[in-house]
């Protein structure tokens, strides 16, 4: 008995040891930590339990029968995050680089088939290579394994993908079908073909970091939701995240007891909209001031900044902020905030998280490229996932809500549950100076006939009364009553019931 323990000791230790010392060195030396650190930060002490860690290798060709590394270049399975069930993948690149064969796919595979079954989240740390070179077509059919299974996931439990080095080719197609991807800054990147090809192709000279790295996927492409300093900090930020998730979509929301009281008062916010309508102000201190303790997780702060999403709590409870930022563009919305905000408020909906929407828009972004890349289709995005969301939705407009944003951004029209205005809110097809033009078109040359037409309209639109009156807007309320509002409004609509026609599924417009 003590030589079969001993047995499966050093057989553990060997797997534990990945591609040996040296490449684990290589691995500290480039500022990374190894997959199994990764998942020992990750996860809670102690509760990681490892499956398939003797799998090897299936491959026989280029001298590969010889090179056999228990585990195969993927730790995988399950533990908590306080104290809540997660299935867990981490590439280990200092096996073969970390590069997918057709039994490091099956590993991740099992445990998303798992994760499925028992109705929990999957955390995937990726660090490869891309397909294993050796394996040829068995690499590429285990990628399409693991894709078929994001998309079954997509909707059940929530797929969350840390990018923590290379992750290239049509590897990264797994990520991208996730919920979220989390990147590191100056260590990892995702591109569908590298800086070579595209030189070779396009004549293009770039970077690895200017391509696909953190900065470029979370400011300009918007492919990642958050870029992090550092692998302690990414995993640290994954906890943080994780515990605003429920697990599948027959949860509800995970609840944390909180000693900030629901109907707090904030008189700050009486004083946040400038007197004058062209300032802008910034829309975050409102979502701070109105979550339990000001703890608000914002995804893709830099990309699209017009428009504000992320997640906080009320009374305990996850709420999906979506809201309108003056600061940027005016808080237009356009092509990118569109399709931002549309994804989120979809995974809202998806995984039963209340939406909390804070307008204050002037509409869409004009423009001639806005035009030829498809605002239509994109703006359509927005206004389509809000008026299938059937979870409960409360929209406070502060200021401006013209046009058609003013339908998109969880009108009463598109089912919203709870629609307040503040005193201040202005509630019209457009700016009354852009309206008065129009219709008043021949007094242009009069310039104190255009004065007073623009009052007259200003009166009229400028307030939230005239939506109150046609029953639009639910209640005119105080600004420093909002998170109350908010609050009592979440109460009541916990046991919500909405269904959607039966369908197969819509066609929401891609
Ligand atoms: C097998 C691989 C590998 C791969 C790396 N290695 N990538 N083995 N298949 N795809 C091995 C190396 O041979 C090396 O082994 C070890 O991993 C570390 O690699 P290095 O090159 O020494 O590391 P580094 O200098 O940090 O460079 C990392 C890298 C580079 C940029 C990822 O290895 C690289 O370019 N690899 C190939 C990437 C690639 O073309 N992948 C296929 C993409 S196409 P030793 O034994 O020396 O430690 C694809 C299609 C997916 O993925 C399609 C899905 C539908």
């Amino acid at each position: 008995m003590p030589e079969i323990i001993a047995e499966l000791e050093r057989r553990r230790a060997a797997a534990r040891l990945g591609g040996g010392q040296k490449r684990i060195d290589a691995q500290h030396a480039k500022g990374r930590l190894t997959a199994r650190e990764r998942i020992d930060l990750l996860l809670d002490p102690a509760t990681f339990e490892e499956v398939d860690m003797y799998v090897e290798h299936n491959c026989i060709d280029f001298g590969m029968a010889e090179q056999k590394i228990p585990g195969d270049g993927v730790v995988t399975g399950s533990g908590t995050i306080n104290g809540r069930l997660v299935y867990v993948f981490s590439q280990d690149f200092t096996v073969f680089g970390g590069s997918l064969s057709e039994r490091h796919a099956q590993k991740i595979c099992k445990i998303m088939d798992m994760a499925m079954k028992v109705g929990a989240p999957v955390i995937g740390l990726n660090d490869s290579g891309g397909a294993r070179i050796q394996e040829g077509v068995a690499s590429l059919g285990g990628y399409a394994e693991v894709f078929q299974r994001n998309v079954l996931a997509s909707g059940v439990v929530p797929q969350l993908s840390v990018i923590m080095g290379p992750c290239a080719g049509g590897a990264v197609y797994s990520p991208a079908m996730t919920d979220f991807i989390f990147m590191v800054k100056d260590s990892s990147y995702m591109f569908v073909t590298g800086p070579d090809v595209v030189k070779t192709v396009t004549a293009e000279v770039v970077s690895q970091e200017e391509l696909g790295g953190a900065s470029t996927h979370t400011v300009k492409s918007g492919v990642a939701d958050l870029a992090c300093e550092n692998d302690v900090e990414a995993i640290h930020q994954v906890r943080r995240f994780f515990d605003f998730l429920p697990l599948n979509n027959r949860q509800e929301v995970p609840f944390r007891p909180t000693s900030d009281d629901g109907e707090r008062l904030e008189m700050s916010l009486d004083t946040l909209v400038p007197p004058n309508p062209n300032k802008p102000y910034d829309i975050k201190e409102l979502i701070v001031k109105v979550c339990d303790e000001g703890d608000f997780f914002e995804l893709q702060p830099n990309h699209a900044g017009n428009i504000v999403i992320g997640f906080g709590r009320i009374e305990g409870r996850t709420v999906g902020f979506v809201a309108n930022q003056p600061m940027v563009l005016a808080g237009c919305l356009d092509i990118n905030s569109s399709k931002k905000a549309a994804r989120f408020v979809r995974f809202c909906d998806a995984f039963n998280i209340p939406i909390v929407t804070f307008v204050d828009v002037p509409g869409f972004l004009p423009g001639v490229a806005q035009e030829h890349n498809g605002i239509i289709k994109h703006g359509a995005k927005l206004l389509f996932a809000y008026a299938e969301a059937t979870v409960p939705k409360i929209t406070v407009i502060t200021r401006k809500a013209y046009g058609g944003a003013y339908d998109v951004m969880a009108s009463k029209h598109l089912r919203g549950d709870l629609n307040y205005a503040w005193p201040t809110a202005e509630i019209a097809v457009m700016g009354a100076k852009g309206a008065v033009e129009i219709i008043f078109r021949k007094d242009i040359g009069d310039a104190e006939k255009i004065a007073e037409r623009t009052r007259e309209y200003e009166e009229r639109f400028a307030n939230p009364f005239v939506a109150a009156s046609k029953g639009f807007i639910d209640e005119v309320i105080m600004p420093h009553s909002t998170r109350r509002r908010i609050a009592i409004g979440l109460r009541k609509l916990r046991n919500k019931q909405l269904e959607n026609p039966w369908k197969k599924h819509d066609n929401i417009p891609l």
